[in-house]
């Protein structure tokens, strides 16, 4: 093994391909090389707005969506983060070590408050120190992700190396962040300076995992590009941002590189290309609706997996933690 794994995704809804390909794909890959802990974040999830009624069923959706995509539940562990009370109990140790001068240059606070900062949660203000937790309580080598987590990752490091310098121990190591070279950032469908995100208002602006055939059709339709001919090569493409988005995730969908859909599409209109597009999203997105739609009939047996991968995540976490107690002069 190559070291251990530990990523999660909130269940705040809309699951997407940006998530697809940001995380998840890349954790499919991964987890023949390393030991996995992927985490259903729901403490994350109640740093905004959201609907107590929905969230376990959003919980077991994002664990549905793990294993429809391929994730191994028998080789991997899948669980609930509030489900393991070592997350939050080590959110609070490392918060008492992070300055708020780190926790001031997080942008995804300053865009996710916006103006209304004043009546942002204090939780949406220090869930990178969760975050840290989450990571922290694995010692987790490795943290495949998106590349809009990335500065979250660099507070991690930061607040791991806090530790460290505190109790005079090489306690814990520096996770590494692993972050896709293309399809680290896929973009709103509708405006491609804009990350397609779960939370945009826009359906149109991403694909969901759930989305039916016909959805995608009409997204792709309707998805913005503009007037001039497609790119002969994918540097050709730099500024036009839409369109840069669409052949990445052309790209993706098809396992080939950017360069090589220029190649095949170059100098065209936009129309056949749409098409092509559609068919590869349906043909790689419809398996995992369907395996998705066939986990989510059985709740119980989703339950089962996430009890049990509960269990396992606690019996790691609970050591750091005790450690950890062990190291401040904290009481057990
Ligand atoms: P979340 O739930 O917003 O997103 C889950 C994962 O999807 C990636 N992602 C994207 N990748 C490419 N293009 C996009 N448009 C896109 N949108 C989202 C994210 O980078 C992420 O990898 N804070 C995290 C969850 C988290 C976590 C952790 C991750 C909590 N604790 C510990 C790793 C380790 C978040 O809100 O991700």
């Amino acid at each position: 093994m190559k070291g251990r794994i530990l990523s999660g995704i909130q269940p705040t809804g809309n699951f997407h391909i940006g998530n697809y390909f940001g995380a998840l794909n890349q954790w499919v890959q991964l987890q023949n090389d390393y030991e996995c802990l992927f985490c259903v974040v729901d403490l994350h999830a109640i740093t905004t707005n959201y609907d107590p009624r929905k969230l376990l069923q959003h919980t077991r959706e994002v664990a549905a969506a793990y294993i429809a995509a391929g994730i191994d539940e028998k080789k991997c562990i899948i669980f609930p983060q509030s489900a393991v009370a070592s997350h939050a109990e080590l959110g609070w140790i490392f918060s008492c070590m992070t300055p708020l001068g780190w926790l001031n240059r997080m942008t995804q606070f300053k865009e996710k408050a916006g103006k209304n900062k004043e009546k942002a949660s204090l939780g949406l203000y220090s869930y990178p120190v969760l975050m840290a937790a989450d990571i922290l309580a694995y010692k987790a080598t490795h943290v495949p992700v998106g590349e809009d987590q990335k500065q979250h990752l660099e507070l991690c490091r930061d607040i791991a190396g806090a530790f460290n310098r505190f109790v005079k121990d090489e306690y814990f190591t520096l996770p590494e962040p692993l972050i896709q070279k293309h399809g680290a950032r896929i973009m709103s469908l509708r405006d491609g300076t804009a990350k397609m995100s779960k939370s945009d208002p826009s359906e149109g602006s991403r694909i969901n995992l759930k989305d039916s055939d016909e959805e995608i059709m009409q997204k792709i339709r309707k998805a913005k590009t503009d007037m001039n001919l497609f790119p002969d090569t994918f540097e050709d493409a730099k500024g036009r941002f839409e369109v840069k988005n669409l052949i990445t995730i052309y790209a993706l969908m098809t396992n080939q590189d950017p360069q090589s859909v220029c190649s095949q599409f170059s100098g065209g209109n936009f129309a056949p290309f749409k098409k092509a597009l559609t068919d590869a999203i349906v043909e790689r997105i419809a398996p995992i609706r369907n395996e998705f739609n066939r986990l989510m009939q059985d709740k119980e047996a989703l339950d089962i997996i996430l009890e049990n991968g509960a269990h396992k995540a606690r019996e790691i976490a609970d050591v750091t933690k005790t450690q950890v107690f062990e190291y401040l002069g904290l009481y057990r």
